[in-house]
């Protein structure tokens, strides 16, 4: 294995990598509260898009296309700060994913070039700043060309309707710049138009990227570009819609220049300079990136944990937090929006509840819920009622407001109940919605969207079955602090019933199975293809689903026969040919994503019914194994970005350890819940903040700081013994506290916490 190509700064902030080529893209994320969103590469290259509440997109670019050129007019030799797309070498390389911004900067033949992104709050648009340094001992005569394209898609049409049929492209001499202008007729919105603009007058520009590419060039061969030639001031309309401009740099030794683009979205080319006057003011840039970093440190600032290991530290802060925040960005649907906001409760409760309330609408009076608002998908997934439930329940455990469960919202179908009578709804269709074993249907599929049984009506889902026990066990707490009595005891019946259907009926004599259908039941020995699925036992422990006995046996099963280098599948062995017994799964290639790959999501509910069970060595082990750039596959052999948590890791035997997909996957949400709730055990609580640590036995002390209810807590764990969990003593602002549970103080201080862990 090579050298690491990349290294975090001592707070963990910043990732630096050194190396312009690693596995894959590694892309930073920046993005602000209007729903615009820069994805930016280490080469600087990335999609820029506008996306609206209602998920209404206008992707700006095409492929990623963003490109910094610089030309040395000595001898016409290019290159990219970012070393793409023309390859040409560099040295000292150095992209910088820091949480709001990305730099990259490098060298080449005593000029020093660096490129800076951010996305400032309040604008549409990305800003750029280029700074480029002569260190050579001549004077020097550059050519920087800043290139881009235009798509301005994102919505349906009919036929013929496509976008660049209605675009045209012209010099906007108060943009410094190229303004892309559209007008559709579907358009769902006006900011269909885009713009690349700078705070200098080029020496000149294209609007359209055939004069630069020439007839069969590229932005990797751009004609115009490695011929010597300047740019001559073209057009588009129905063509190769683009942005390039060109402007002179002419620096002394030791001189540099500085310019500013800024490229986006606009309602109108009015809208457009606005945007240029406001951003390219003596100052304003370098403001509005100070801005956007503002801007995160308040998002993720009030939450932070500090444990004996750094990659733990670089990752499972600002990085995590920020991932967990990125995963709703333009995403409207109710299962994966919940477990997000769930994470979010943790640091961002107030931006939390609106996304909970705002599934909530998206329920019909039946209890079950669209998967997505936008676009409208009401496919019927089983599992959404679960996640309404535990969603609105750890609401009132973190702010400790129970008047939220009285607020009036709308069904989807129309007509409208209290968040409670939302609750209530959800409960009562898993309730109802049984098969023939008495477990819940698992309808078109649960979580495990891949898992859809095409030959089954009537298939019933273990997973639902354990979900519904958690629901229940929740509901019935809830009912008792309401008062309602006799409600919170008829739960509790039901739970009863239901919890001895799952241990009769859903067991397989050494672990828990998948679902039952009537073709035999999935996940279980007997069954073709897979054998034994993860969630079911995991999920059996977090819904206190199963006897002692089972426990053990299921554990036993669970630690010898699924786990792998770098986490667990999500079920074991994969499907080798597709089975329509148990749907598109077993189509994918066999341990690719959910046909028997390390599915990290899934491993990560995991961690939290380690803690648990108090198996902290096992809860820190599943983490470490999934958490990117572990020891057993490093970020150079996976592809990974080493500062977000990735989707799945491959187990097929060709692409082994491989990962695909990162940033958007709701690992990220459970895995911050598996630290912070898990394995610091510091959980919010309805009268409280729980302090029940469940740490490595190897970890002498970590510590914590997280803002509840009105108060900061400042948490230092101690394990003098090293243990997992053990009799805590617990004290707040040095004095003693019984029954695990912190106060909720409420006065906008900051309490010291001393946890220490005990050999009982
Ligand atoms: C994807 C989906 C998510 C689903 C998971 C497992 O991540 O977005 O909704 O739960 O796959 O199938």
């Amino acid at each position: 294995m090579p050298e690491k190509n990349h290294a975090f700064s001592p707070d963990g902030e910043t990732c630096v990598i050194t190396d312009p080529q690693p596995p894959r893209y590694w892309y930073n994320y920046l993005w602000n509260d209007l729903g615009f969103c820069a994805q930016v590469s280490q080469t600087g290259h990335g999609d820029s898009y506008y996306i609206t509440a209602r998920a209404e997109m206008c992707r700006l670019n095409a492929g990623g296309a963003r490109y910094i050129y610089l030309r040395d007019e000595r001898d016409g030799s290019a290159w990219n700060i970012g070393r793409a797309p023309l390859l040409a070498p560099v040295e000292d390389f150095r992209c910088t994913h820091h949480l709001a911004s990305t730099i990259v900067s490098s060298r080449r033949d005593g000029i020093e070039a660096a490129w800076r992104l951010c996305v400032p709050p309040g604008e549409y648009a990305e800003l750029w700043t280029v700074s480029v340094r002569n260190l050579a001992a001549e004077p020097r005569r550059l050519s920087l060309f800043a290139a881009v394209n235009f798509e301005l898609e994102g919505f349906s049409y009919p036929r013929y309707y496509e976008m660049y049929r209605f675009c045209e492209t012209s010099y906007d001499p108060d943009l410094n710049g190229v303004y892309c202008r559209a007008r559709h007729p579907h358009a769902p919105h006006a900011r269909y138009n885009g713009y690349l603009a700078s705070s200098a007058a080029p020496v000149g520009f294209e609007g359209d990227l055939a004069a630069f590419f020439g007839p069969i060039g590229s932005f990797a061969r751009p004609e115009l570009l490695l011929s010597g030639r300047s740019c001559k001031g073209s057009c588009a309309a129905l063509e190769v819609l683009g942005a390039v401009l060109q402007h002179r740099l002419d620096l002394a030794p030791g001189e540099e220049a500085e310019i500013h683009y800024l490229y986006g979205v606009a309602e109108s080319p009015h809208d457009a300079r606005a945007a240029a006057a406001r951003l390219f003011a003596p100052g304003a840039a370098g403001a509005a990136a100070d801005a956007a970093a503002a801007s995160c440190r308040r998002r993720y600032g009030t939450l932070a944990a500090r444990t004996p290991e750094a990659r733990w530290n670089n990752l499972m802060n600002g990085w995590l937090m920020k991932q967990v925040d990125f995963c709703i960005v333009g995403k409207k649907g109710v299962r994966d929006n919940l477990q997000i906001a769930d994470a979010l409760l943790l640091y961002l409760p107030e931006r939390a509840k609106q996304e909970i309330l705002e599934c909530l609408r998206h329920q019909f009076r039946d209890g079950h819920t669209v998967l997505t608002w936008y676009p409208y998908d009401d496919t019927h997934y089983s599992d959404q009622p679960i996640w309404i439930v535990m969603a609105v329940t750890d609401l009132i455990r973190e702010t400790g407001d129970f008047t939220v469960l009285d607020e009036i919202l709308p069904y989807q179908d129309g007509g409208e109940g209290t968040v409670y009578e939302h609750m209530c709804a959800g409960l009562a269709r898993l309730i109802a919605d049984r098969g023939p074993h008495g477990l819940p249907l698992l309808r078109f599929a649960d979580w495990n969207d891949a898992l859809n049984v095409t030959t089954d009506p009537e298939a019933e889902s273990v997973f639902i079955a354990m979900g519904l026990l958690l629901m229940l066990r929740e509901m019935a707490i809830l009912a008792e602090r309401r008062g309602e009595k006799a409600q919170a005891e008829q739960w509790c019946r039901e739970l009863y019933d239901l919890k001895g259907i799952v241990q009769r009926e859903a067991w397989d004599g050494r672990w828990f199975l998948r679902a039952l259908t009537k073709d035999g039941p999935i996940g279980g020995h007997g069954s073709a293809g897979s054998k034994i699925y993860l969630n079911p036992q995991v999920w059996a422990i977090l819904a206190d689903a199963a006897t002692p006995e089972q426990t053990r046996l299921m554990l036993e099963a669970v630690d010898t026969l699924m786990e792998h280098d770098f986490g667990f599948p999500i079920n074991s062995p994969a499907y080798e040919e597709y089975n329509p017994m148990t749907g598109r799964m077993s189509a994918m290639l066999p341990g690719l994503y959910e046909n028997g790959g390390v599915y990290c999501h899934a491993s990560a509910f995991k961690i939290m019914a380690d803690c648990k069970l108090g198996r902290g060595v096992e809860a820190h082990r599943t983490l470490d194994k999934i958490m990117p750039d572990s020891p057993a596959n490093p970020s150079l052999r996976s592809g990974a970005e080493p500062y977000v948590f990735t989707n799945c890791y491959a187990l097929h035997p060709k692409f082994y350890g491989k990962s695909y997909m990162s940033w958007q996957t709701g690992t990220s949400a459970w895995c911050l819940k598996g630290l912070y709730e898990g394995i610091l055990g510091v959980r919010a609580d309805y009268d409280g903040l729980v302090v029940d640590p469940c740490l490595p036995p190897h970890w002498p002390e970590a510590e914590m700081r997280r803002r509840f209810r009105g108060a900061d807590y400042h948490i230092v764990i101690k394990n003098p013994d090293g243990i997992s969990r053990g009799k805590l003593s617990l004290s707040v602002d040095g004095k003693p506290v019984e029954g695990g549970m912190v106060p909720a103080f409420g006065d906008g201080r900051t309490h010291e916490v001393e946890a220490i862990i005990r050999r009982p």
